[in-house]
C-alpha cells in the first residue's frame, strides 16, 4: 500500500491536536498523535465491488480485456434480472430482505422496487450509493422511484419518530458515537424531508434492513412481475442502449477492462 505520509501524519495530527487540553506536555501530545495515527491505519477500507473482481489477464496481452474468465458470461442484451443472477449474486440478499419486508408489510409495487434497487449504487462504487444508484435506473423508472433512492442515503441519518424510524444502531458501531454526517448529506435531508415523495423514500429507510437474516434466502422470483411492470428494460439490453448511463451497466458488465 503506498500512502502519502506527510499527509497522513498531518491529518492525524490535527485530527490529534482537536483534542488536546491546555496542560498537556509535548510528550503527550506526541503520544496523542501517535494514537491518531494507528488508530487511522487500523480503519477497515472498502474497496469498490469493481476492484474486488476479475484480476486475470483473458488474451494475448498482459491485460484484461472483454469478458473477464472470473465472472459468470452476460447475454447480449442483459436484463435487470441478469445483472442481479450473474454480477451481484449472493450480494443481493440485502436488497431482496429488504424488498420481501415490503412486500409483505402491503407497500404498493413501486415502492417494493424502490427498496428492491435502493443499495444497487452499492453494487458499483460504496461512496454516494443513493446518487449512483439513482443515476444508474433513471432512465428506465418512475422518477419518483429514483428520486426516493437518491435521497434514502441522506435520510438513513435522520429519525422520523412519524413512522417509527429511528438513527441505526448499527451506524454508532460504524461511525462512532455524535456522528455528524457532511453538510451535503444534512443540506438533502432537509430538501427531501418538504419534498412530496418525502414518504417514498422515508419507506425505504424503514424497510432497510440492516441486520438482515443470513439463514433467510429470498429469490428474486418474486419480484420478476413487479419488475417487469415498473422497470422499464431496453430492447437493445442494459448497458447498450446509448441512454447516459449506459456506460454505467457496461462498467458491470467488464469491470476491469484495460481499456
Ligand atoms: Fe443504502
Ligand atoms: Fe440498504
Amino acid at each position: 500500500m503506498t500512502i502519502n505520509r506527510r499527509r497522513f501524519m498531518n491529518n492525524a495530527a490535527a485530527i490529534a491536536a482537536a483534542g488536546f487540553t491546555a496542560g498537556m506536555t509535548a510528550s503527550q501530545k506526541a503520544d496523542a498523535i501517535e494514537d491518531e495515527m494507528a488508530r487511522q491505519l487500523a480503519k477497515t477500507r472498502t474497496l469498490p465491488w469493481l476492484c474486488n473482481v476479475g484480476e486475470a489477464g483473458n488474451g494475448p496481452g498482459p491485460f484484461l480485456q472483454g469478458t473477464d474468465p472470473l465472472l459468470p458470461n452476460m447475454p447480449e442484451k442483459p436484463t435487470l434480472l441478469d445483472f442481479f443472477e450473474r454480477r451481484w449474486g449472493e450480494n443481493s440478499q440485502h436488497l431482496l430482505q429488504s424488498a420481501n419486508l415490503a412486500l409483505e408489510s402491503g407497500l404498493d409495487e413501486r415502492q417494493v422496487l424502490a427498496c428492491l434497487l435502493h443499495d444497487i449504487g452499492n453494487r458499483f462504487i460504496r461512496t454516494d450509493h443513493g446518487y449512483w444508484g439513482a443515476q444508474l435506473i433513471e432512465p428506465y423508472v418512475d422518477e419518483e422511484i429514483s428520486w426516493a433512492i437518491r435521497y434514502h442515503q441522506a435520510l438513513r441519518f435522520f429519525p422520523d419518530e412519524s413512522v417509527g424510524y429511528e438513527y441505526p444502531e448499527a451506524y454508532i458501531g460504524y461511525f462512532g458515537e455524535g456522528y455528524e454526517p457532511e453538510p451535503y448529506i444534512h443540506a438533502a435531508y432537509e430538501y427531501a424531508r418538504n419534498h412530496r415523495w418525502y414518504m417514498t423514500s422515508r419507506l425505504i429507510t424503514l424497510n432497510d434492513l440492516y441486520s438482515f437474516d443470513p439463514n433467510v434466502e429470498v429469490t428474486l422470483d418474486k419480484f420478476v412481475d413487479i419488475i417487469g411492470r415498473h422497470f422499464r428494460t431496453p430492447e437493445e439490453g442494459l448497458g447498450f442502449d446509448g441512454s447516459p448511463v449506459a456506460h454505467q451497466w457496461r462498467t458491470i458488465i467488464w469491470p476491469n477492462n484495460f481499456l
